[in-house]
């Protein structure tokens, strides 16, 4: 058994599980299309506390499955159990800032809740943690849900690059989830401060994929991952950078990167190798590989930029219980 993806045991009520959120280095929107996509579990988790009450609620409000369609989309799941139970849910991942802080809750969620009808292993939970994510979306791939489970750098679509994992299904749709080694490089996030929904910004996409050189521009998005994947897994900073400043203008010619973004990725310019706006786009955040020694630089130049800085690090295990609260 690989290291940290062991089963999800069985347990009892009440019964506590945490889920990280990721960064996506090459490939967000593209893999919604069949493309390549490499990502990376983070250093930042949601954690959840379920206890059985006498119906559903999070964070102690009974109305939340009206307003939190993610939270809906768990409780309409047919293996949800019949136990109500109360979410308390706290979370150190910005929320809709493209850091995967929706595919962690529905896998810390899913995690906890398979716990109490059985366990599961983790090809199933990230199975049903994407399903949770793409009723809530309505649309989507299951990287980031993918990444929660799993934790460390992930490929998808990547064919032939790392050690398969899983395939997760959509109808007759697949994507095949594997892992690849992390290269140990140090990456700077910086939220721009601008919410933006990710169903809409892959909507819109989709839209413009549609058009008569959609073909070619998901092309040149497949080669940009599959040459950045890679890049990574061979440990080369110079290539995969430049790769990454690519990956952006194909992301700026499908129309989700944003002035915010822009204006941090010009801050970061100086003192990075190359960055990108990393998640939806349409705000959320950008990532940056730093110049090496200039890691300090970096976050202090785009801190000044507006942006809100910090460094991550990938986080090398996914869903997981702690103890009981
Ligand atoms: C969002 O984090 C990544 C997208 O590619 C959507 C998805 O894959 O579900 C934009």
């Amino acid at each position: 058994m690989t290291e940290g993806l062991e089963p999800i045991p069985a347990g009892r009520l009440p019964l506590s599980a945490q889920a990280p959120g990721k960064c996506i280095v090459f490939g967000e929107h593209a893999v919604v299309h069949g493309a390549p996509e490499l990502l990376f579990a983070i250093d930042l988790s949601t954690q959840v506390v379920v206890r059985p009450a006498p119906r559903w609620s999070l964070n102690g409000d009974p109305g939340a499955a009206e307003r939190h369609p993610y939270f809906r989309s768990i409780i309409q799941s047919p293996w949800a159990g019949a136990q109500p139970v109360d979410v308390r849910a706290v979370s150190r991942i910005p929320r809709g800032a493209g850091l995967g802080s929706s595919a962690a809750l529905s896998a810390a969620l899913t995690c906890a809740l398979s716990s109490t009808t059985g366990g599961i292993d983790r090809p199933a939970l990230a199975q049903r943690s994407f399903e949770v994510e793409r009723g809530a979306q309505g649309v989507g791939s299951p990287g980031d849900t993918s990444a929660a489970v799993a934790g460390g750098f992930l490929t998808v679509n990547g064919a032939g690059v790392g050690e398969p994992l899983w395939t997760v299904r959509d109808g007759d749709r697949s994507w095949r989830v594997g892992r690849v080694a992390d290269p140990g490089w140090v990456w700077v996030v910086a939220h721009t401060g601008v919410p933006r929904a990710t169903g809409d910004a892959v909507r819109a996409v989709g839209a413009r994929l549609a058009r008569p050189d959609g073909p070619a521009l998901l092309d040149e998005f497949r080669r940009v991952a599959t040459e950045g994947t890679e890049a990574v897994a061979a440990g080369d900073r110079a290539a995969a950078a430049k790769l990454m400043d690519r990956n952006q203008e194909l992301l700026r010619e499908v129309g989700v990167s944003h002035p915010r973004i822009e204006a941090l990725l010009e801050a970061a310019r100086p003192a990075a190798e190359g960055a990108k706006l990393t998640g939806a786009g349409a705000g959320g955040s950008v990532v940056a590989l730093p110049r090496p020694g200039a890691e300090t630089e970096l976050v202090r130049r785009l801190a000044r930029a507006g942006g809100l800085p910090f460094v991550v690090r990938p986080a090398r295990h996914g869903a997981a219980l702690l103890s009981a609260p």
